[in-house]
């Protein structure tokens, strides 16, 4: 066959041409089909087997390729190389998401977005897995499967349900802080370009000394942020459910590509054991007139997969892809995501999904894990699958050891109701930030609340709303009110029960 040939002749998947695409081979023109059409039993065998689990969360998404530019030096907190010079450029991958909805579901959703970031760097891949709110709704991983059910589908109706929702918050007011975020119109972002990303979790750096600093990273969107309102986000599910993945793609097609202003906010180890809010719950965030923003550098979205499936739907991000100059912190959500993203993957795709080229690392790895489904990367050759070993020359290199980290009780144990702000003190923040907010956006917060919690049913209608108001008057007199107002409930009959402390 010759190389013109190769690229235009239809083949079975082994290469062999096939001369009828649309017909069977019968017996005779009128007969059963035979047997040997071996090109019919690939083909309808293959279309079985397109689909593979969908995401257990964040199934809906968009996803393109792009270059991360470093602007401003920061080496002296981090010895990472994808920020070692002013004007170096990396390789990324991003993705965005909502997250309760199925594969099909409607971008314009109330929901959170996901904002996960693959960075192709020199020292291997770093996966930032954040979302474009800086908190999340629990704090302990223990939580996640519960949390999860109660945004999907009610196991007898098979519907969403408001009830199981607000039945979840209401018991575990750390969620608090997100559900002001999430009710807020940020709740509903008009595109994925229009929206920050957050890092969310507090992770570290380390720097050439080996000294740590603890970071949290900060994704501003350059095209402003423009959200729809509830209506709107409403009548758009409708007109076009993944307006978000057209508005994505069509910006990049036309060279209008999103931009983001990458920056850090740094705690050393000696203000994070002396910090009033415990730095590692991700329920919190750190003030900025406390440890300000820093410039870092700029994110750009310049290349559309040219294959959907291959690209966005078979990336693998993981918490746990860390790389030299970047750790983990003894945030408890983060331990947790640490175990849970590699699994989910090894099961969505395969013990060998690293090897999938969107998830691949710039360089060949070098291990000792061998085999399994779909190995294709050679295997390690005729090289040892075993260490140590008398014959190659690998090591397990000291100078990537981090140094400790302190995790005694000046640490730990301290931040538990220091000055009376502590882990269970989950209402001044998402206060503030109510507070913070323009009347505009505070009614628009507070009808948006409303309407959801009016979806609340059953018998247990009354005693949810009470205890979730309740989380309401503690985080604001005014905002408590609002909504108590708004949804028919008398205050003054239920003194003992909505006590704002
Ligand atoms: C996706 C688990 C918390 C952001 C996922 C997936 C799992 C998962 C299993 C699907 C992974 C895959 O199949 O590729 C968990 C657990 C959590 C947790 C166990 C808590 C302990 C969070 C938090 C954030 C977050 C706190 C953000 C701050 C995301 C994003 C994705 C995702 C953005 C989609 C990644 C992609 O685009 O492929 N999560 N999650 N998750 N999660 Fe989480």
């Amino acid at each position: 066959m010759s190389e013109q040939e190769k690229h235009t002749r239809i083949t079975t998947a082994s290469g062999k041409p096939v001369y009828d695409y649309e017909d069977s081979q019968t017996a005779g023109p009128r007969g059963p089909i035979l047997l040997q059409d071996f090109f019919l039993h690939e083909k309808l065998a293959h279309f079985n087997r397109e689909r593979i689990p969908e995401r257990v969360v964040h199934a809906k998404g968009s996803g393109a390729y792009g270059t991360f530019t470093v602007t401003h030096d920061i080496t002296k907190y981090t010895r990472a190389r994808v920020f070692s010079e002013v004007g170096k450029e990396t390789r990324v991958f991003l993705r965005f998401s909502t997250v309760g909805g199925e594969k099909g579901s409607a971008d314009s959703e109330r929901d959170p977005r996901g904002f996960a970031l693959k960075f192709y760097t020199e020292d291997g891949n770093w996966d930032l897995v954040g979302n474009n709110t800086p908190v999340f709704f629990i704090k302990d991983p223990k939580k996640f499967p519960d949390f999860i059910h109660t945004q999907k589908r009610d196991p007898y109706t098979n519907t969403k349900s408001a009830t199981m929702v607000w039945d979840f918050w209401s018991l575990n007011p750390e969620s608090l802080h997100q559900i002001m975020i999430l009710m807020s119109d940020r709740g509903t972002p008009l595109s994925y370009r229009h929206m920050h990303g957050f890092g969310s979790h507090t992770f570290s750096f380390i720097n050439a000394d080996n000294e740590r600093f603890y970071v949290k990273f900060h994704f501003k969107t350059l095209q402003g942020i423009k959200n729809f309102n509830d209506e709107e986000a409403t009548k758009m599910k409708g007109l076009d459910p993944d307006q978000a993945q057209r508005d994505l793609v069509e910006a990049i097609e036309k060279g209008d590509f999103p931009r983001w202003a990458v920056k850090v906010q740094i705690m050393t180890p000696q203000e994070a054991a002396n910090y009033k809010w415990n730095p590692f719950d991700v329920t919190k965030v750190w003030s900025q007139k406390d440890f300000p923003l820093m410039d870092v550098g700029v994110l750009e979205l310049n290349e559309n997969p040219d294959n959907y499936f291959a690209h966005v739907e078979q990336a693998a991000f993981a918490p746990a892809h860390i790389v030299d100059g970047i750790s983990f912190s003894p945030d408890k959500m983060l331990q947790g995501r640490i175990l849970g993203y590699p699994d989910a993957q090894r099961y969505r795709l395969g013990a060998n999904y690293e090897q999938i080229p969107v998830n691949r690392c710039p360089f060949a790895t070098n291990n000792y894990q061998r085999d399994g489904a779909m190995r294709v990367d050679g295997n390690g050759g005729s090289k040892p699958n075993y260490f140590p070993n008398s014959f190659d020359t690998s090591v397990a290199d000291e100078k990537y050891r981090e140094p400790a980290e302190d995790l005694g009780q000046n640490v730990v144990a301290d931040w538990y109701d220091r000055n009376g702000v502590g882990e269970n003190d989950h209402y001044t923040q998402p206060g503030d930030l109510f507070r913070l907010m323009t009347p505009d956006e505070q009614r628009a917060t507070i009808s948006n609340i409303i309407g959801a919690m009016n979806g609340i049913s059953g018998p247990k209608r009354t005693e949810i709303i009470n205890r979730q108001l309740c989380h309401f008057f503690r985080a604001d007199m005014g905002l408590g009110m609002a909504i108590a107002q708004g949804l028919g409930v008398d205050i003054a009959q239920h003194t003992g029960t909505l006590q704002p402390n």
